[in-house]
């Protein structure tokens, strides 16, 4: 099967969970497994350890762990991509949102495939974990809770531990303001009403990370996208 073929596949299993949620739900997945290459990007790159104990904040309605649950299951099924390593196994999901809406379509859909948590990641415990990631979450907050956030999550992950942070890189010109516009219509139909966004540009997300004890990786993550989107792959320094 090729990778192309294979995330068809996954996205149309992944996606089935959220049926039970309603149109929205279901074809949010939908559109979010087919054109976010940051889903693939985790399984063909490797990026989460076999057996990890991941922390997803701000999960929304739980796409990762219905994601790579639907990937152990094809993978099992026999249907892979030969290119791609096979999915890892966690021995816990838990995800953190804040938004009571979603976390209930995240519950109905994953059951006790992951167990989601209704709290503000800026006061919600992490306890501890091997893999956080935060996809597109953190520039909700302001500087200082997002420096907070992180030095948090430095604390709850051992020194093998990694961070998978997605963001924005504020200086991609065009992108950047589209993802920006998408971001701020999205926000409104899932019912929040923010009204700013911290943004800042790669360097400085970088800086960031340095600051709370991390070395960071960048991977630009808006393949066929009209984003300007970067996966900062982080680790403790
Ligand atoms: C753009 S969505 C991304 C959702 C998810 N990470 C994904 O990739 O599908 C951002 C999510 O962050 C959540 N969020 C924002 N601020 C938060 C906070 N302080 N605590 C918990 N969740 C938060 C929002 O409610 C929303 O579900």
């Amino acid at each position: 099967m090729t990778a192309a073929e294979l995330m068809k596949r996954l996205a149309h299993l992944a996606a089935d969970r959220y049926r039970p949620s309603g149109r929205f739900a279901y074809y949010f997945a939908r559109g979010k497994f087919a054109g976010d290459p940051v889903f693939a990007a985790l399984l063909a790159r490797d990026l989460i350890p076999e057996g990890a104990r991941l922390l997803d904040l701000g999960c929304g309605q739980g796409l990762l762990a219905a994601w790579l649950d639907a990937a152990r299951a094809s993978h099992r099924a026999g249907q892979w991509a030969q290119s791609w390593p096979a999915p890892p196994r966690l021995s816990a999901f838990r995800g953190i949102e804040l938004m009571p809406r979603d976390v209930e379509r995240a519950r109905r859909a994953l059951g006790a495939l992951a167990q989601i948590e209704c709290a503000d990641i800026r006061s919600a415990a992490y306890g501890e974990a091997d893999v956080v990631i935060i996809l597109d979450v953190l520039h909700y907050m302001d500087p200082s809770a997002q420096q907070q956030v992180l030095q948090r999550v430095r604390s709850s992950i051992g020194p093998a531990g990694v961070l998978l942070l997605r963001v924005g890189n504020a200086a991609g010109g065009w992108r950047f303001r589209m993802s920006r516009w998408v971001d701020a219509a999205v926000l409104y139909l899932r019912g929040h009403r923010q009204e700013r966004l911290y943004c800042r540009t790669l360097p400085a997300w970088s800086a960031a990370l340095t600051d709370c004890g991390f070395s960071a990786q960048a991977i630009p993550m808006s393949a066929g996208t009209l984003f300007a989107n970067v996966l900062l792959v982080a680790t403790p320094r």
